[in-house]
């Protein structure tokens, strides 16, 4: 709908640069541009006669007229644009050919990206910073492959560097046996390393020298190592089942270690790397510099970042780069960023980093600020429990069976928590609340996973929609208000990747939800007026929550 509006304008203003927008009102129908704001602006003219000159030749303009029942001339010198019953209607049918594919484009056709996300740190507890990268990088990834792109999700597990020196260490030097640690044992060990190392700092020189064995390859370096990652797989490996998630490849920081020396003399070669007390940095104009080995010879994460970059490059040749990493690394990806331009491997290809903000927790022992004593699992089986109490609570809920429960449970639960997310734009620290978790009446999965049970019961009752049955009379408000947020689904979609920002597409669908409990509230679908559309509304309402919903990630029970 929105390029038909554009050309029309680009034909009737000879400009190629057309700014449309949503309108914001519904007064000001669905669609408001500047054009004649611009115009009037360089020629001096008056834009709202200028409006009005270009409003009426695309009165005459016959392709639109198809799509638009009205263009008016507001304020300053807006021009807005109504749909036409007839394209609203065009959605619904569109809606229910495509079904689960509604939505979809071919903009990103013959595009590539990699998408960096995840990426925890072996021998550590999962924090709740890679649990805010795994939700959003998962639907970054789902919103780009609804496009059309070719995408590529890529773990970039921390499995490598010199604080691994300090367990290797830790371990040998006490005679544990590696493979019966737990993650807790592992991440005291760490603490315990550093009370030490504060009384005596030669154990720093012990550690180091452990990453430099294990760097060279030692058999029981590796041994050792490998045992600590399979531990920490275990366990990262039952979040990412219990989130639902799936990333198409691990490539661990250990994957690169035999591929930095190609790396420093690339960088040499170019005369980026300058030694410095024994090291070697990259610097950079307007950012201080980057270590690229250290004084002992080891190499850094900054490095095995740049082999990363080359690798996916030789391997993919992506057009976009997206690392969804914590707000607190911002500094680390503009030195790689301008490190990989300067290397000459930015021709062509965009890098981005979507920085999250923090959690917090405001309640009781979860007031730790980064979160260092929070279990993540702790939280999700929470956040189940939480899930299991209201579907207790409820009709339908009473009427499943236990097994369904359960399933119900997980699928509300984890909607929950991963919607609470997704509904604020990445870069904002977020303070996790139950209470705003879990709201039913407000923008909550569940409140959005109760709409669409809500439409499921409504057609079970039913029985029979007639989708043939196109003849409508008199369309009510709230069933025009429901038409024309269905033509902004598509648009909503390629705006939030495009600008990175899953919330645009929840917080529409939170909007869609409570214009279809409008309707539904005030209207009688079952027995009442043109019962054969409101079916059809019904069923649409519920197709294209649920296609939004399965782009955040998040699951559609049912009943609840
Ligand atoms: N493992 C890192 C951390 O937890 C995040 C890695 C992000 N990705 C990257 N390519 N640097 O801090």
């Amino acid at each position: 709908m929105r390029s038909v509006i554009i050309e029309a304008l680009k034909g009737a203003t000879g400009r190629d640069e057309i700014g449309l927008e949503f309108s914001q009102v519904e007064f000001h129908g669905d669609y408001s541009s500047n054009i004649a704001l611009v115009l009037a602006k360089e020629s001096g003219g008056n834009p709202k006669v200028l409006g009005e000159e270009i409003a009426e030749k695309l009165r005459k303009d016959k392709e639109l007229s198809g799509h638009i029942s009205k263009i008016e001339v507001a304020g300053p010198g807006f021009i807005n644009f109504f749909l036409s019953e007839k394209a609203l209607l065009a959605q619904l049918a569109s809606i229910e050919k495509e079904k689960e594919a509604y939505g979809t484009s071919d903009r990103g056709k013959g595009k590539t990206v990699v998408i960096d996300y995840s990426s925890p740190n072996i021998a550590k507890r999962f924090g709740v910073g890679h649990i805010r990268s795994t939700i959003i990088g998962q639907v970054l990834y789902n919103l780009h492959k609804f496009l059309g792109y070719k995408v590529i999700g890529d773990n970039h597990l921390g499995d490598w560097g010199t604080q691994f020196g300090t367990l290797l260490y830790q371990i040998d030097f006490k005679g544990l046996d590696a493979s019966k640690l737990t993650i807790d044992e592992l991440e005291k060990l760490y603490v315990e390393f550093n009370s030490e190392a504060e009384k005596n700092e030669r154990l720093w020189e012990m550690a180091r020298a452990w990453f430099k064995k294990l760097e060279e390859k030692d058999p029981k370096a590796r041994e050792i190592w490998k045992q600590i990652v399979n531990i920490s797989m275990a366990e990262f490996s039952r979040i990412y089942e219990t989130l639902g998630v799936k990333i198409d490849y691990i490539h661990g920081e250990s994957f690169f270690a035999d591929k930095m020396s190609a790396i420093i003399e690339e960088a040499r070669m170019r005369q980026l790397s300058k030694k410095s007390e024994g090291a070697e940095i990259v610097e950079f104009k307007g950012l201080p510099p980057a270590m690229l080995v250290k004084s002992d010879g080891t190499t850094t994460y900054f490095t095995r970042d740049l082999a990363t970059i080359k690798f996916r490059i030789a391997e993919w040749n992506p057009d976009l780069i997206i690392y969804e990493v914590g707000s607190d690394q911002t500094l680390h990806f503009r030195q790689l960023f301008e490190t990989a331009r300067l290397l000459g491997w930015a021709k062509g290809r965009e890098f981005v980093h979507v920085a999250h903000g923090l959690i917090r927790f405001e309640h009781g022992k979860m007031s730790t600020r980064r979160g260092e004593t929070i279990r993540l699992e702790e939280v999700l089986d929470d956040a189940r429990a939480r899930a299991k109490g209201i579907i207790d609570k409820s009709e339908t809920g009473r009427g499943l069976l236990q097994k369904e429960k359960e399933k119900v449970a997980k699928a509300v639960g984890i909607g929950a928590v991963k919607y609470f997310d997704l509904k604020h734009h990445p870069t904002t620290d977020i303070i996790f609340d139950w209470e705003k978790i879990f709201v039913l009446q407000g923008n909550s999965a569940p409140y959005l996973q109760y709409t669409v049970a809500r439409t499921n019961s409504v057609l079970a009752k039913a029985q029979t929609v007639n989708s043939k049955q196109l003849t409508v009379n008199n369309l009510n408000d709230e069933e025009k208000k429901i038409l024309r947020s269905f033509s902004r689904f598509s648009e909503i979609i390629a705006t939030a990747a495009k600008s990175y920002s899953p919330n645009l597409l929840a917080n529409y669908l939170f909007d869609l939800a409570q214009k279809y409990n409008n309707f539904y509230n005030q209207h009688r679908i079952i027995g009442g007026e043109n019962e054969a559309f409101k079916l059809r509304l019904t069923s649409a309402i519920g197709q294209v929550l649920k296609n939004g919903l399965t782009l955040l990630g998040i699951e559609t029970p049912e009943r609840m």
